[in-house]
């Protein structure tokens, strides 16, 4: 009997032997697995219901924590990220979490001195966290210095990334070549590594060149191999099998409610793929099962708007084509449509090459996919034939001043020069360990924070997050009322939304009912297209309904809410933020005014009112899709007005600042 047939008459269930070198999975859904379909927006309430299911699974490790889900949680889901940890442990006892930790970027997007890394860490460990992934947005190791120190001393594990990148189609070329990744696997080891993973943040791996790789490294080491890989462009499961075939230890996948698209391969056909083979992983096809009901029936349809389904293909070739992880395209086409630019994407993908290159061909991943992003927005926007790089983020300099470490190739002297001039730390870039010319800064933020704090975790929140960790702490001890697109929506909300769509497409909702109430701050519209008729429907919840901010509806449908109440730019999908109110007329007589170039929030000023001031000198710090721009004063002249204060979001050409 072939192997084929004796697989097929065997019952699994009973039958099915021990693989001799089962493959390890770690499940991503409740961290990548949103961040990548859901821009991050999973709360604490919709894990739990599946949380003791799939501790029975047998995974590796579930990865729970870090990435965006820091920054999103206290943001945009008033939710304590390190609640979120010590609830979760209540309910998986067995599994151990694992959480990315962007090295010294810690859950934030610029390096952070050696003593809040260290505290962050050690908090972290104390809260639960049993994993730390930990990855350089450049791979330049010495930013791993003092977060490992502080994981072996937790006792933890301690996994070592290697970004996965390319300059050309395959791997290869120049920079990125096998090389490359094998020297960076012995760098790990050196340094003490408990497994390594090769973690291809954008789905670039093609499968023979994760064989490749696989085969390379295994070759040097028996340090347990990792792959993780976005489906993308779709090769990742591809990819993964290959792996698998050339030993990979360890690979990462969804649930399949959490899968496909920007996310990850999905479990459970990888589990049947398996089935039998010397790799079998054992987990019982029937448990996940259950696990996928209760997530299709209970939490999916609370985030099923936030899907982005403004296409039908699930795979897109244009990371293929510009490398661009995807979360980073949709911040681009996002950051374009808000300045009204949508038509210069062409110009865009065309920059973005160049200005990675000129920034040292670093690999695109946070913080670095937004550094070089945003960087090509600028250019393509404000540039004019005579300059380029007339608005160049704080982050671009801080990159050309080597505080994010070393770049994998010089970064391009003219550019560095014009990035570092007047730049406030010297205009001579530094080639040590960024962090040893960073200021300790945890007893500044413990300082500065005061009383708000209640405890160590609130100080570490504030100090990576001050303003807006300012305002959630601000929320949860109750010193302001948290908005209301904070607050979770339940079931019965999305019941009262289906229902009204559903009477729309009926042509229920078309005629106006005499003594209509006005249109609230909160109405909503939706396209709705019915046998080739198309309505425009507003929606308007009313009672106790409260509105997510991302559940308005996407840009493309016409925002109802005022334009000047423009979403926090950091939202990755923008969306109009009702609780913002939207910014009096300024009135600008007698002066110049300074206008925001590009929706945002104020992240502070830098003058006082009264203040005289030359043309050029920074007036006030905008912080746009992370990024921060510092903004200059349009004319000599004394400070008539500041409009904003720090926290404030504002529209496109919101007077800022007056200058007379
Ligand atoms: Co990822």
């Amino acid at each position: 009997m072939s192997d084929q047939v004796k697989m097929t008459a065997m019952n699994y269930a009973i039958d099915r032997p021990k693989a001799e070198n089962p493959v390890k999975v770690m499940d991503l859904t409740f961290r990548d697995g949103h961040q990548s379909l859901f821009a991050t927006r999973g709360r604490t309430e919709d894990m739990i219901p599946v949380a003791e299911m799939m501790d029975e699974i047998g995974f590796w490790a579930l990865e729970t924590w870090g990435g965006a889900t820091f920054d999103t949680m206290h943001r945009f889901l008033n939710e304590d990220p390190w609640e979120r940890l010590r609830t979760l442990k209540r309910y998986v006892k067995k599994t151990p979490f694992s959480m990315l930790l962007r090295a010294q970027n810690l859950v934030g997007y610029r390096n952070y001195a050696d003593d809040l890394s260290t505290a962050f860490v050690e908090r972290a460990a104390e809260n639960g966290m049993d994993i730390f992934r930990t990855f350089d947005a450049l791979n330049d190791y010495r930013n791993f210095e003092t977060v490992v120190k502080q994981i072996k001393k937790s006792g933890k594990h301690f996994q070592g990334c290697i970004c996965y990148t390319l300059t050309e189609p395959r791997l290869g070329g120049e920079v990125y070549n096998l090389d490359y990744y094998v020297n960076k696997a012995k760098d790990l080891i050196a340094m003490g590594t408990d497994s390594i993973c090769i973690k291809d943040m954008a789905g670039l791996i093609a499968p023979y060149d994760a064989y490749a790789i696989v085969k390379a490294i295994k070759a040097v080491t028996d340090i347990p191999v990792h792959l993780h890989s976005h489906f993308t462009s779709g090769m990742a499961s591809m990819s993964l099998l290959k792996a698998i075939e050339a030993g990979v230890d360890i690979v990462d996948t969804c649930m399949t409610p959490y899968a496909f698209r920007t996310s990850h391969p999905a479990v459970e056909p990888l589990v049947m793929a398996l089935l039998g083979t010397n790799r079998d992983t054992g987990f019982d096809i029937k448990k996940m099962a259950a696990i996928n009901e209760v997530l299709e029936k209970e939490v999916m349809p609370k985030y099923k708007h936030l899907l982005d389904d403004s296409k039908l293909s699930i795979i897109d070739i244009n990371v293929l084509l510009h490398q661009t992880p995807g979360g980073m395209l949709s911040n681009l086409v996002n950051q374009l449509r808000e300045m009204d630019a949508l038509d210069k994407i062409d110009q865009v993908y065309k920059e973005l090459p160049r200005v990675r290159k000129e920034l040292g061909q670093v690999p695109l991943v946070t913080p670095t996919s937004q550094i070089v992003g945003i960087q090509t927005v600028n250019n393509v926007l404000f540039d004019t034939p005579e300059e380029r790089y007339k608005m160049i983020t704080a982050q671009v300099k801080d990159l050309c001043f080597g505080l994010y470490g070393k770049t994998a190739v010089p970064i391009d002297p003219e550019v560095q020069k014009k990035a570092l001039k007047g730049y406030s730390r010297g205009e001579t870039p530094i080639t040590c360990r960024p962090a040893e010319v960073l200021e300790p800064e945890l007893e500044k933020a413990k300082k500065e924070v005061g009383d708000l704090a209640k405890d160590i975790d609130d100080v570490v929140l504030y100090g990576i997050y001050p303003v807006t960790g300012k305002k959630f702490l601000e929320w949860k001890y109750a010193v302001t009322p948290a908005p209301a697109e904070v607050k979770p929506i339940t079931l019965e909300d999305v019941k009262k939304r289906d229902d009204l769509v559903a009477k729309a497409k009926a042509g229920k909702l078309v005629e106006p009912k005499a003594g209509a109430p006005d249109k609230s701050a909160n109405v909503r519209t939706f396209n709705v297209f019915v046998d080739g008729e198309y309505f425009n429907v507003d929606v308007d919840p009313t009672g106790d309904f409260q509105p997510m901010v991302a559940a308005a509806p996407r840009p493309a449908a016409p925002a109802a809410a005022p334009k000047a109440a423009a979403a926090p730019a950091a939202a990755p999908k923008a969306a109009a933020a009702p609780a913002a109110a939207p910014k009096a007329a300024v009135a600008v007589e007698g002066g110049t005014p300074l206008v925001a170039p590009m929706p945002g929030m104020v992240v502070k000023n830098l003058v006082n009112v009264g203040d005289a001031v030359k043309a050029g000198d920074s007036i006030v710090v905008l912080e746009a899709m992370k990024m921060e721009n510092n903004l200059t004063a349009p004319c000599d002249g004394t400070v008539k007005q500041l409009c904003c204060n720090s926290g404030d979001s504002v529209a496109k050409d919101t007077v800022l600042a007056v200058i007379g």
